[in-house]
C-alpha cells in the first residue's frame, strides 16, 4: 500500500470512530512511524510502505480509534517549542498553559533578585519548571507533585533538558512536601481545576487517559485556589508573586479568593483563544 492510500484508508477509519481531525492525526502518526516530518509525506505519496511499517501504523491507528491521545502514541509533545516526554503518568501539557509559562517567564525576568527562586506547584511532566529554568538562568526551580509516576516522568524530562542542577523535584502533598525554610520569589501553578462532577463528561481522551489527580479540583473545581491563596503566603518572600491557570468560567471566583486572602495587584490574563485563563497576584513588599 502507498503512503497516499494508507492516509486515505486510515483517515476513513478514524472518521468512522468519531476522532476529530482524522487526516491530521493519521499524517502525524505516519510521520512518526516513517520518521519523517509530516509535510515530507506530501513529497512521497507513491512510496510503498514495508509490511513492518504498515503493522506499526495499523496498531497505532487502532489505538487512536480507541481514543488514546496522539501524544501518548508518539510519546512526546511540544510545549513552548520544547520537546516534553509524555505518558499516562501525567497530564499532557496543553497549549493554553503556554500563556501561563510566558507570563511567568516575563515576571521572573522582571524580578530584581540576583538568583530568583521559583516553585512549580503540581509539576506533572515538569514542562513549566523546564521552560522557566531554561528561559531564566540562573533562576533556581523547585517543583512538587503528589504523584510518584508523574514526578519520575518530570525527572526524565528535566534530565533530558540538562537541568538537573537547577531544578529540584519534591514528592508529596503541596507545600507539605517542601523542606522547611525554603522561600520563593515566584510560584507558578496549573493545578487540577475540573469540578469533580464534570469529569465524567470530559472528552474521552482526557477523561480516560489523563490522571484523575491532574484533573479533579474538588466539588466546585476551586480547591487548589483556596490552598494557593492561603498557604502560599508563608512560602513567599515579601513582594513575591503567584501565577496560576484556571478553567473556563472560574475567573471571578478565583480572583475573589486571592483578594479575600489579602493579595494585591490581582490581574487576569487571557489565553491565545481570548479566554480568561491566568490569575496573577502579588504580596506586599517588605516595609523599609
Ligand atoms: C493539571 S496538572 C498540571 C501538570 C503540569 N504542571 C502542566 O501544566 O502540564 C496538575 C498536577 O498537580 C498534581 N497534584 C494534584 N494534587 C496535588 C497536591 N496535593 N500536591 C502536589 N501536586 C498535586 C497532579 O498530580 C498533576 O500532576
Amino acid at each position: 500500500m502507498t503512503v497516499v492510500e494508507v492516509i486515505q484508508r486510515s483517515t476513513e477509519f478514524l472518521q468512522r470512530h468519531g476522532v476529530e481531525s482524522p487526516r491530521l492525526q493519521v499524517e502525524l502518526l505516519l510521520g512518526h512511524v516513517l520518521k519523517l516530518p509530516r509535510l515530507q509525506l506530501y513529497l512521497c505519496h507513491d512510496r510503498v510502505l514495508a509490511e513492518a511499517e504498515l503493522d506499526t501504523l495499523r496498531t497505532l491507528v487502532k489505538r487512536r480509534a480507541n481514543r488514546e491521545p496522539l501524544q501518548h502514541l508518539i510519546g512526546s509533545t511540544s510545549f513552548c517549542g520544547r520537546e516534553i516526554r509524555v505518558s499516562p503518568a501525567a497530564l499532557i501539557p496543553r497549549p493554553e498553559t503556554e500563556t501561563l509559562a510566558e507570563l511567568t517567564v516575563a515576571a521572573l525576568r522582571g524580578l530584581s533578585t540576583g538568583t530568583p527562586v521559583a516553585l512549580d506547584f503540581g509539576t506533572g511532566t515538569g514542562c513549566l519548571a523546564i521552560h522557566l529554568a531554561t528561559e531564566c538562568p540562573p533562576a533556581w526551580l523547585h517543583a512538587v507533585d503528589l504523584s510518584e509516576p508523574a514526578l519520575a516522568l518530570a525527572r526524565t524530562n528535566v534530565a533530558a533538558h540538562g537541568l538537573a542542577e537547577r531544578v529540584s523535584l519534591h514528592l508529596g502533598d503541596g507545600f507539605g512536601a517542601l523542606p522547611a525554610g525554603l522561600r520563593f520569589d515566584l510560584i507558578v501553578s496549573n493545578p487540577p481545576y475540573i469540578p469533580a462532577g464534570e469529569i465524567a463528561e470530559l472528552q474521552v481522551e482526557v477523561r480516560d487517559f489523563d490522571p484523575r489527580a491532574a484533573l479533579d479540583g474538588g466539588t466546585d473545581g476551586l480547591d487548589f485556589y483556596r490552598r494557593l491563596a492561603t498557604e502560599s503566603v508563608a512560602w513567599l518572600n515579601p513582594g513575591g508573586g503567584l501565577f496560576a491557570e484556571f478553567g473556563d468560567g472560574q475567573q471571578t471566583a478565583v480572583a475573589a479568593l486571592f483578594s479575600a486572602a489579602g493579595w494585591r495587584r490581582i490581574n487576569v490574563h487571557r489565553d491565545l483563544t481570548g479566554k480568561p485563563r491566568v490569575v496573577e497576584a502579588w504580596r506586599e513588599p517588605a516595609t523599609p
